[in-house]
């Protein structure tokens, strides 16, 4: 891959350094803000290019075509759903990119949810269809690419869990080492079995996600080991490809809202430069209003923008029971406030209940996601209700990772043994009455075949009744 192929621009003082440049933190010497990758024909670098020098815009209607031919490709990069848009992230060589064939995931209707908001159509985009569960991986396979090209052995990052999954699984794939670092006892269960699955050094600091970057930003500094968390801008550029999916996949009808959960805020900005760029190269007229949504215990974001517009951010101690989101000292807060500002999107909290309702609501959609997917849900509900999103508009909420991430939550939910005395003292009858009819504790019989009768006699009934 030629050295020209892309630049790094730090979006803070717009100073641009060779990819290989990039400090061990990748943050810029001079104002401390991160950067992100640009291409000669990205609309940031109009104008920097010498006029001798062919900028080869990509085009539109040739690329349309092309990502769809490579669909029945049998070469891995056609197959995955993030290389299929290599011409727009040419970060590494074809033969170098590492792939599990992410991406490629379903967009899925929410037929009941949309019933209960009013809305027309109301969509889902399941990044936790992904190889190992969560939207990490398309991010992961492109920095972990860069790792392998850049000849380093060692990879590492700090996790609330789906990174340390994603990045443990690629690592193995390219027989790199790699170190996870997590807050003990603050991750899942299932995340946790990923990392030692797949083969990786899997380090419990006796800290939060946010201690945890701090070693991991210092471990960086003083020993040769990739930085893979989403300060690393290459990540950025695979967690973009589920825009060109999304809009693949409505055939290019751009949904007015895209709503996605709010942690370290990378996404939210990756998903905005994967439309800014469709739309600078001509492929839509316009971009979706992207917003995010935070748990109320770690809403750092939230309170900036209640605050001060996001001018400036005060980290919080962050605690939520979806502990993907868990983080209290976001490191992508401005880049997510520029898509906030540039796209016209909102920033909402949802409560520990509201989190809970929304996640029982899309499993009874036969969908399922992690709890810090379903915030979108429970954000969407507020955005609807602040007249934000018009019943008529269109939604996609980006579900962001899998159900079987975290079991133990789910099944708590069920057995109605989630929130304590004071968190249900808090809710009105008509919302606990909403989660009891979501809740399917598991029933404890005994093997005969009337007992079992008996109870789907009561259950009918029930039903029956609710109908
Ligand atoms: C399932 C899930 N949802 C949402 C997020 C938040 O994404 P971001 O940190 O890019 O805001 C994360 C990770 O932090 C996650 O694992
Ligand atoms: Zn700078």
């Amino acid at each position: 891959m030629s050295m020209q192929s892309h630049m790094l621009r730090c979006t803070g003082c717009a100073q641009r350094i060779a990819g290989e440049a990039a400090r061990s933190d990748f943050r810029c010497p001079d104002c401390g803000d991160l950067y992100e990758v640009e291409y000669p024909w990205s609309e940031s670098a109009s104008g920097t290019t010498a006029k001798d020098v062919p900028v080869n815009r990509p085009n539109p209607f040739a690329l349309r075509h092309l990502w769809q031919e490579r669909r029945t490709s049998t070469l891995a990069v056609d197959q995955s759903g993030v290389w299929r848009f290599r011409d727009l992230l040419p970060i590494v060589a074809d033969d170098q990119a590492i792939t599990l064939r992410e991406g490629n995931t379903p967009l899925y209707e929410l037929p009941k949810s949309a019933a209960a908001l009013g809305m027309n159509w109301l969509l889902a985009k399941h990044q936790g269809m992904n190889p190992t569960g969560s939207f990490k991986d398309t991010g992961m396979t492109a920095a972990l690419s860069v790792a392998v090209s850049r000849g380093f052995e060692w990879v590492a990052c700090a996790s609330t869990g789906n990174t340390s999954a994603a990045m443990a699984a690629y690592a193995a794939r390219a027989g790199l080492r790699s170190m996870v670092l997590i807050p003990e006892g603050k991750i899942a269960w299932g995340k946790l079995s990923q990392s030692m699955d797949y083969g990786s050094m899997t380090v419990q600091l006796r800290t939060d996600f946010d201690g945890c970057v701090r070693v991991l930003t210092e471990l960086v500094r003083r020993a040769p080991i990739y930085l893979l968390n989403s300060v690393n801008p290459y990540r950025l550029e695979g967690q973009k490809t589920p825009a060109f999916e999304m809009l693949e996949q409505t055939d290019w009808q751009v949904p007015h809202h895209v709503i996605v959960p709010g942690g370290n805020l990378a996404n939210c900005a990756a998903l905005g430069k994967g439309f800014a760029e469709m739309k600078h190269l001509g492929f839509i007229s316009r971009v979706p209003k992207i917003s995010v949504i935070q748990a109320e215990g770690a809403n750092p974001l939230y309170r900036a923008m209640q605050a001060n517009g996001g001018e400036s951010l005060e980290p919080v101690v962050a605690d939520t029971r979806a502990t993907a989101i868990r983080i209290g000292n976001p490191a992508s807060w401005r880049k997510t406030v520029r898509i906030l500002k540039a796209n016209g999107g909102w920033c909402e909290q949802v409560n520990e209940r509201e989190i809970a309702l929304a996640k029982a609501e899309i499993g009874a959609e036969g969908i399922g996601c992690e709890p810090a997917s379903a915030v979108t849900l429970a954000g969407l509900k507020k955005l609807v209700a602040a007249g934000h999103v018009g019943r008529e508009e269109t939604a996609v909420l980006l579900l962001t990772g899998h159900t079987l991430k975290d079991p133990e939550y789910t099944i708590q939910y069920h057995r109605g043994q989630l929130f304590n005395a004071a968190e249900l003292a808090g809710a009105t009858p008509a919302e606990l009455g909403q989660h009891k009819a979501f809740q399917k504790a598991p029933l404890v019989l005994d093997a005969n075949v009337d007992d079992v009768l008996r109870a789907l006699d009561a259950v009918a009934a029930t039903a029956g009744q609710t109908a």
